[in-house]
């Protein structure tokens, strides 16, 4: 009698609250939805709120250890509040038929997934997504993202990640957007706006997480999870400003990253989840662990055992714990002993319902979970359009020598080699989400589409990817005697990037560049294809290659895509985000780099190695194209700068070449001298342009004094007068300069 009493008297407050709202004014601070939350929480029991902190996952995917296989019976306990890893419009209606109708108060859950680069329909690996440049079009992607796995009953991903990171040894880098601040804070926007939209309660948007908060991206040695341990200024400078970013955009969610940072576990960190996130940035949606990074602070040596790590991480200002169960089993006992008070608690509670409510499943808790959207929205033509034109924007051209491509429409014979030419399963890359790899083009797939029976494709393995076996060397290379060019594909294995999977040799894994090396002496013009997620050391191949395509792993339509560029049906404009080592001893190698003292000189004395040069193979943001670019000298609107004034730079890009091509059009600075020494360069601004063959276009960028500001000496957020140079250029090496001061 009591509980249809409460539940019918919460069933009203939520529908008379409901009733003919807007959807909300302003992210996560509508008073309306305040009021709900508060009447709603004013029902709950401790208990109840705490499972509205937990998070458990599903069995029907595995993103992590599994460690409680009860998830159902805790919901029907109202013991949880969300759940991740479960997709499907039946599959969530049925665990949201179980909250709703089994629980007390019949909350609805919150269903979280990784839809990191697309949920059906797979895009290219986060890295390659980012060498596009092309914000518009990574806003695009994540809107069709959310669109299919709400659809699919999801309310929540897990992305963007925007951890920084100058370690290609971590296979995490594949999920990233490189090494620059700048250019990861923009992708970070795009894809927020992308996820969210600008209303939560439409049915096609989802909450956003921003993570890994922070400095994942850094750790020793490049060894998933390792320690972290740098300087406030390079946190505040390189690895803040993009989560500081999706916090301006909106971002619902932010999650802990299982790294210690000044010796403390992220997740145990007041300093980070409260000063910085809630004192200084004001962040007001809540914040989830990663994956029982709770639990971990015991083995990290910061808390004795689960339930003081529960302490610390619910003290720190974390909302929800992800699938370690400690606020689960030991929130109301550490209550009951004064540990943690309720009113934090509450507030955490408080966070995560007004989010329930922004999605609208207090009106309809099965919105999301509908089979038709399902049948309708996942993997449209449309969407695999889109896909397909994404994924050969991110392609990077490294070499084309006697431009060998693109190939002749005409040309009668191709000898397609490598583990990775016919090979569906590695195309969607790691945190591939509900892909179904099956439905992957592969490269053989994708010229054969174009080609049809006007080229004859000689296909052999040639080897696998990383493993010693050469018995195939024999087949591909009489493959290659009896054709016209050779395409290989090569790289890694999917799963060889991506969470835990480090490596500390990053060359090609396997017999991979002997097969590589005993094709090249046949003299026959040779285009590599590289499918992977990090950058590899590659000299041998750079040296004897006549072409090169880095293509990442570029998702569900990767064949027919890298054939567009094979054939110049699209002219690839892709821009390296992160610089590719000669040698995996350059690691952690970056543009961004101080000078030093000693800068390199031929002289003995500076900093240099004796083996090896300190520059990259190919530096950030490099990119080839089928035609070329002339830039003009650099413009400025003056060559002093006030601080509240605006300056203005001009450039001039021209296509000297005979087709369309598209360029992306960067800007750097450095500042000679500052209260602590700055970069060599920073990215502060880029614009993708097409241009028509002749056709010329001004570029202009506009620097404030924010553009120019740093976290300096006394920690503070501010620009240096003094003498800047600037520089305009097609990567990071190749530039054209101007120099300008910046006064009081
Ligand atoms: C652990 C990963 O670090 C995180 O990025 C992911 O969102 C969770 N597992 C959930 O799968």
């Amino acid at each position: 009698m009591k509980r249809q009493i409460l539940v019918l008297l919460a069933a009203t407050l939520f529908t008379a609250c409901n009733l003919g709202e807007p959807a909300r004014e302003g992210w996560f601070t509508d008073e309306r939805t305040a009021e709900r939350v508060d009447s709603l929480m004013q029902l709950m029991t401790l208990e109840e709120k705490i499972g509205q902190m937990v998070l458990f996952t599903s069995d029907m995917d595995v993103t992590g250890p599994f460690m409680r296989d009860h998830y159902v019976e805790s919901i029907e306990n109202g013991m949880v509040g969300a759940i991740f890893n479960a997709y499907t419009a039946e599959y969530t209606r049925e665990l949201q038929r179980i909250a709703v109708e089994e629980t007390r108060l019949g909350i609805p859950l919150l269903f979280g997934y990784d839809v990191v680069h697309g949920h059906r329909t797979i895009f290219p690996i986060p890295l390659g997504e980012t060498a596009t440049w092309d914000m518009e079009a990574i806003e695009q992607s994540a809107r069709i993202a959310a669109e299919e796995a709400t659809a699919e009953g999801l309310h929540w991903t897990f992305s963007p990640m925007i951890d920084v990171t100058r370690d290609p040894r971590w296979g995490r880098i594949a999920e990233s957007s490189g090494e620059d601040p700048f250019l990861t804070a923009e992708v970070a926007r795009a894809k927020v706006r992308g996820y969210q939209g600008d209303d939560l309660t439409a049915l096609n948007t989802m909450l956003a997480t921003a993570k890994h908060f922070v400095a994942y991206g850094e750790p020793q040695a490049g060894r998933d999870y390792h320690t972290v341990d740098i300087s406030e200024i390079t946190l505040r400078n390189i690895f803040l400003p993009p989560f500081k970013a999706t916090v301006e955009e909106g971002a619902a969610t932010i999650m802990t990253a299982f790294n210690e940072l000044f010796g403390v576990p992220a997740s145990g960190s007041e300093y980070l989840l409260t000063q910085i996130l809630r004192d200084e940035w004001n962040f007001n949606g809540f914040v989830v662990t990663d994956y029982t990074s709770i639990n971990e602070m015991v083995p990290h040596g910061f808390a004795r055992d689960d339930k003081h790590a529960g302490e610390l991480a619910l003290n720190a200002g974390v909302d929800m714990d992800m699938q370690g169960a400690v606020f689960h089993d030991y929130l109301e006992e550490l209550v009951e002993e004064g540990k943690v008070s309720e009113a934090v608690i509450d507030q955490a509670v408080r966070r995560i319902l007004t989010m329930k409510f922004e999605l609208g499943l207090f009106d309809d808790p099965y919105r999301y979970s509908d089979p038709q959207r399902q049948e309708e929205l996942v993997m449209t033509e449309e969407n695999l359009e889109f896909a397909r034109d994404f994924s050969r924007k991110a392609i990077v051209l490294l070499k084309n020598e006697d431009d060998v491509l693109p190939l002749s429409d005409d040309i009668g014979s191709i000898a397609l080699i490598g583990p990775l030419a016919d090979n569906q399963r590695e195309m969607i890359g790691s945190w591939s989400a509900a892909g179904d790899y099956t439905q992957s083009v592969t490269l053989r797939q994708g010229i054969e589409n174009r080609q049809g029976n006007r080229t004859r494709i000689h296909y052999a393995r040639g080897a696998n990817i990383d493993d010693d076996d050469k018995t195939g060397f024999g087949e591909a290379i009489a493959a290659a005697r009896q054709a016209e060019v050779i395409v290989l594909a090569i790289g890694e294995y999917a799963l060889q990037s991506g969470e835990a999977a480090s490596r500390a040799d990053i060359s090609l894994p396997g017999v991979q560049e002997e097969l590589f090396l005993e094709l090249a002496k046949l003299n026959k013009p040779i285009v590599v294809v590289l499918m992977k997620g990090r950058p590899l050391t590659l000299e041998r191949v750079d040296e004897k290659a006549s072409a090169i395509l880095e293509t990442w792993f570029l998702g569900t339509t990767t064949g027919d895509a890298i054939a567009d560029v094979l054939f110049g049906d699209y002219n690839p404009s892709g821009k390296l985000p992160v610089s590719y080592p000669r040698h995996v001893g350059q690691i952690p190698i970056f543009y961004n780099h101080k000078n030093t003292g000693r800068p390199k000189t031929e002289f003995k004395f500076t900093s240099k190695y004796l083996d090896v040069p300190n520059s990259p193979l190919y530096p950030f943001g490099y990119g080839l194209s089928y035609t070329t670019f002339d830039y003009s000298e650099v413009q400025l609107s003056s060559d002093e700068m006030a601080m509240d004034d605006v300056l203005e730079v001009m450039v001039t890009v021209t296509n000297t070449g005979d087709r369309f091509g598209e360029e992306v059009v960067q800007l750097y600075i450095r500042q000679l001298v500052g209260s602590i020494t700055r970069p060599v360069r920073q990215l502060k601004g880029f614009e993708k342009i097409g241009l028509e063959p002749g056709e010329s276009k001004e570029v202009r960028f506009e620097l404030t004094w924010e553009d120019l500001a740093f976290y300096n000496a006394d920690n503070e957020f501010a620009a240096e007068p003094g003498d800047f140079h600037l520089f305009i250029g097609t990567n990071v090496e190749d530039t054209q300069k101007a120099a300008f001061v910046l006064r009081e």
